[in-house]
């Protein structure tokens, strides 16, 4: 099992660990049980992996005599709301759950996003471990401590950064992910090699049918490494005022793609347009070279995630969702582009007219 240190140094207190394996959930129940953390866990999961996992999570925490019991909530992104807090609370306070107590996020990011935000505000504050299921919760929401929900408005606009006590990752978990989901997951780990280490988008390029066969030693090399780097610049911005906002590349457009597909198009798919155009934006810029873009392209198509836009969505509909998506700072829309792959930088200047141009090419 490998173990990543997150050292948030100027708050020793919430700096943790990240450990990784493959079939290692005894070993988490045992490490549950030294932790001391707290004299009852409460694990928060969602309908679905309920159904898969959450008799065997009670069982190994049984079998190290940790107390533990289990709440559950529909399944999907549309359970991600204030209705299933309060539901959530209100269950909390029936069980007698008060501040010697933790919460065990079991699940994907909706899980992760809504159990860290319960822990946030519970009693004023409860600790909280997390237990990712998915590629996308495993590399990407499960690190950092962003924790919300949605509103109608839009989503993850009530929330707060409150930091996981530990982050365990079975690779096992990934198993029984529905293709569609791990293709979703895809798209991040993609983005890390874009944006910051050659050598793992060249072992994505080079081992496409491993990854999509889900071998598990290039998963736990995959999710490892997108882990680093995930940790790596959350060490340096946990509050997202700076390097942090690498982290959103492809998503300023990708983001807009979604929402103005009503999200009838994937999370996956509209990021992946997303990395797309803003690769060709900074090919355009004579940033990238064509070369960089075309492999950027050629991945994303391999990994089998949308390289264009379908041409029902309005270029207006995104340009304008895309103004105001929160990354927008001042007037300008604050664009993460690349120098090459490994190497991107935010530009405050890129002209409508080439974003424009840049969609309805995607379009073709
Ligand atoms: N906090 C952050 O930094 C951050 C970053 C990225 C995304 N997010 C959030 O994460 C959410 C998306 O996360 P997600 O893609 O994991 O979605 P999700 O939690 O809805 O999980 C996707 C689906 O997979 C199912 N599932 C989960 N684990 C499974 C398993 N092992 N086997 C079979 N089915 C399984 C779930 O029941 C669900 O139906 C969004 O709400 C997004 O806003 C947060």
């Amino acid at each position: 099992m490998k173990r990543i240190k997150v050292n948030l140094d100027k708050q020793v207190l919430l700096s943790h660990e990240i450990c990784i394996g493959n079939n290692i959930l005894d070993r988490i129940g045992l490490m549950v049980a030294k932790s001391n953390l707290a004299h009852r866990y409460i694990v928060i999961t969602d309908s679905n992996v309920s159904a898969l996992y959450g008799e065997e999570i009670l069982g190994i925490l049984k079998e190290v005599e940790v107390k533990a019991d289990l709440i559950e909530f529909p399944a999907g992104e549309s359970s991600k709301t204030m209705d299933t807090v309060l539901n959530i609370v209100k269950e909390l306070l029936n069980r007698g759950v008060d501040r010697s107590c933790a919460l065990i996020a079991l699940g994907g990011g909706v899980t992760g996003d809504m159990t860290g935000f319960i822990a946030s505000i519970y009693m004023r504050s409860i600790p909280y471990i997390q237990v990712p299921t998915t590629l996308m919760s495993q590399v990407d929401s499960s690190i950092g401590g962003k924790t919300g929900i949605d509103l109608p408005e839009g989503k993850n606009l009530l929330g707060a950064f409150f930091q996981p006590q530990s982050i365990f990752i079975d690779l096992r978990f990934l198993e029984t992910l529905p293709d569609y989901e791990f293709i979703n997951g895809l798209s991040e780990v993609i983005k890390y090699g874009i944006i910051d280490d050659v050598d793992l988008f060249n072992i994505l390029e080079d081992k496409a049918d491993a990854i999509r066969n889900r071998d598990p030693d290039i998963l736990k090399t995959i999710v490892e490494r997108s882990c680093k780097i995930k940790k790596g610049v959350v060490e340096i911005d946990e509050k997202d005022m700076g390097v942090r906002r690498i982290l959103n590349f492809g998503h300023t457009i990708g983001h807009a793609i979604e929402a103005e597909s009503g999200y009838t198009i994937s999370h996956g798919n509209a990021i992946s347009a997303g990395m797309i155009a803003s690769a060709r934006i900074s090919e355009r810029m004579k940033y990238l070279p064509s070369e960089d873009r075309g492999r950027i392209q050629g991945l994303v198509r391999a990994a089998g995630l949308a390289d264009h836009i379908p041409s029902s969505i309005s270029t207006e509909g995104i340009i304008a969702k895309t103004r105001a998506d929160k990354k927008k700072e001042d007037a300008s829309i604050h664009f993460v582009l690349l120098k090459k792959i490994g190497m991107p930088f935010i530009n405050g200047s890129v002209e409508e007219a080439l974003i424009h141009e840049t969609i309805e090419e995607l379009k073709k």
